[in-house]
């Protein structure tokens, strides 16, 4: 990467439930509010010299919407779908029809818990998944898009 080199821009997206981070179930979300984990990626990008823009919505359509306004706007895509990780194929379909890089994280290791959680309709469309790390899965998920963005 050179000083000229364009900045690459990744939108940060959370699913449902994610707004109620630190006081949601700590146990499994852990103690991290939203606005901590916006703020740990803020800093993380700062240090790869990219821009990232965060967005959570409680509403699907508001998410299908932000994945179609990436387009043109954000190299890539870092997303927490949460519950609709396991439900929707609208957010699947959306993140196939612009094409955008895509990386899909969540803080619990959804492997190891309710058989609900172990299919994710993002999967057959992201370049890769992180789970299970907490916060870090945010943090490695934007590393590794990043990665990805600057060498495919
Ligand atoms: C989650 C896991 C999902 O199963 C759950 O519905 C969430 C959060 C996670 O980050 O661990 O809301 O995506």
């Amino acid at each position: 990467m050179t000083e000229s080199s364009p900045l690459i821009s990744v939108l940060i997206l959370h699913g449902p439930n994610l707004n109620l981070l630190g006081q949601r179930e700590p146990g499994i979300y852990g103690r991290a509010s939203l606005a901590d984990i916006d703020h740990t990626l803020e800093q993380e990008a700062k240090s790869l010299r990219v821009k990232v823009s965060c967005l959570q919505s409680n509403h699907e359509g508001v998410l299908v919407d932000a994945i179609h306004a990436a387009l043109g706007q954000h190299e890539g895509v870092l997303i927490n779908a949460g519950a609709y990780t396991h439900t929707s194929i609208a957010l699947h379909d959306a993140i196939a029809a612009v094409n955008l890089p895509t990386v899909e994280v969540h803080l619990s290791n959804i492997y190891k818990r309710e058989a609900f959680r172990h299919h994710s309709f993002i999967a057959p469309v992201a370049i890769g998944q992180i789970s299970g790390f907490g916060i870090d899965s945010y943090r490695l998920g934007l590393n590794a898009l990043v990665n990805y963005l600057r060498e495919p």
